[in-house]
């Protein structure tokens, strides 16, 4: 019989790599969604907008256990993966209560009625690189004490305690990854590396003059996210629960990516980048580079992707996909991101 998993965040970049992969590998696929995407389904569903007929979206919301408790007393599941939450780093200096309340709750939510209903289901965490913060040590690992920087870090941390303790309490599987920053040509235009190829293809298409940025100098340990979510899952088919680091190993700062970025429309970034404090944050997590070894070895996990490809399909993509349209991305952003 097809296992069935359950996905959190089934709209956004990671979901919809996920939902593709595990269908690919023969799985019932269905997804918690909230009922404001069912009802504006062109905009909200973009992403898997070509799944729609194989998979099955529950209306849910993660602020309301009622309506968790329901889709999870309805209907059996053998993995579940956790992966909606506010995710973006600046907003949650903007609004930490909403951060706070959707990504802890949220994840508490989920445990919990999984715990009373079905506790067999195995559960994956979206952990995150932001929980090191103002890191301990380089590389970072597993073993890697916490510093969270802003509060989307905290609300990670909690969520990641939490699922340990709901591991070591209940006994139950229960693994958090933790991912280090992974993009993709679907990823947000809020985050810095679509704010960038985005910006490289309307520029190029003579719809752009400039692109503002905050911190040119912050490092980043970049991957593609069409290799991370495959962690996801192989971290759910071991023997014992754990946690893994996914990263790619290699680090580089938003200026070399704007270099390289530019570079592959034959542009200088150096003409078009501008510095704007609005971009910057209150703390900053300066440099991240992570350790993926014990993934690598316990899960047989290895990327296709390096920096110079990832950066390449992003490009590539925008440059096909927004320079042909109206500029319809950048009338999505809200400033500051
Ligand atoms: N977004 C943004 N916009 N970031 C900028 C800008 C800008 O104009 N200018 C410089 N940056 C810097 C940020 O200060 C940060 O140091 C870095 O670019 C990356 O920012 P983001 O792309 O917004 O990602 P993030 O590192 O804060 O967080 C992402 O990765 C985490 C780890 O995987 C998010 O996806 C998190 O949800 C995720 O957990």
């Amino acid at each position: 019989m097809a296992k069935r998993a359950l996905i959190t965040g089934l709209t956004g970049q990671d979901g919809s790599y996920l939902a593709e992969h595990l269908l690919g590998l023969g799985y019932e696929v269905h997804g918690l969604v909230r009922r404001v995407a069912m009802e504006d389904p062109q905009r909200r569903f973009t992403r898997i907008s070509h799944l729609l007929d194989k998979i099955t979206l529950h209306p849910a919301s993660l602020e309301s256990y009622p309506s968790i408790f329901n889709v999870i007393s309805r209907n059996q599941f053998d993995e579940c993966y956790h992966l909606a939450a506010q995710s973006f780093v600046a907003e949650s200096f903007s609004d930490g209560f909403s951060t706070m309340n959707t990504n802890i709750n949220g994840t508490h939510y989920m445990l919990a009625a999984l715990r009373e209903l079905q506790p067999q289901c195995r559960f994956y965490f979206a952990g995150s690189s932001e929980m090191f913060g103002k890191v301990r040590e380089v590389p970072q690992k597993e073993t890697t004490p916490f510093h969270p920087r802003s509060p989307y870090g905290i609300s990670k941390v909690a969520g990641f305690d939490l699922t340990r303790n709901y591991r070591e309490a209940y006994d139950m599987f229960c693994a958090s990854g933790i991912l280090f920053n992974h993009e993709s040509p679907r990823r947000g235009f809020e985050f810095v590396t679509r704010k960038i190829t985005a910006a490289v293809a309307r520029i190029k298409a003579g719809q752009q003059k400039d692109l503002r940025l905050g911190n040119l100098e912050a490092r980043r340990d970049w991957g593609h996210a069409k290799d991370y979510v495959r962690a996801m899952h192989l971290m759910l088919q071991q023997d014992t629960p754990d946690d893994f680091v996914v990263a790619s190993g290699g680090s580089h700062t938003v200026r070399q990516f704007c270099e390289l970025a530019f570079g592959q429309a034959d542009l200088d970034y150096r003409d078009y980048v501008v510095q704007d404090d609005r971009f910057y944050r209150p703390a900053e997590v300066e440099s991240l580079i992570g350790d993926a070894s014990k993934a690598r070895t316990v899960l047989g996990w290895t990327p296709d992707y390096d920096f110079e490809s990832l950066v390449k399909d992003m490009v590539s993509n925008d440059i096909t996909t927004i320079a042909g349209s109206s500029g319809v991305a950048s009338s999505v952003q809200t400033v500051p991101s």
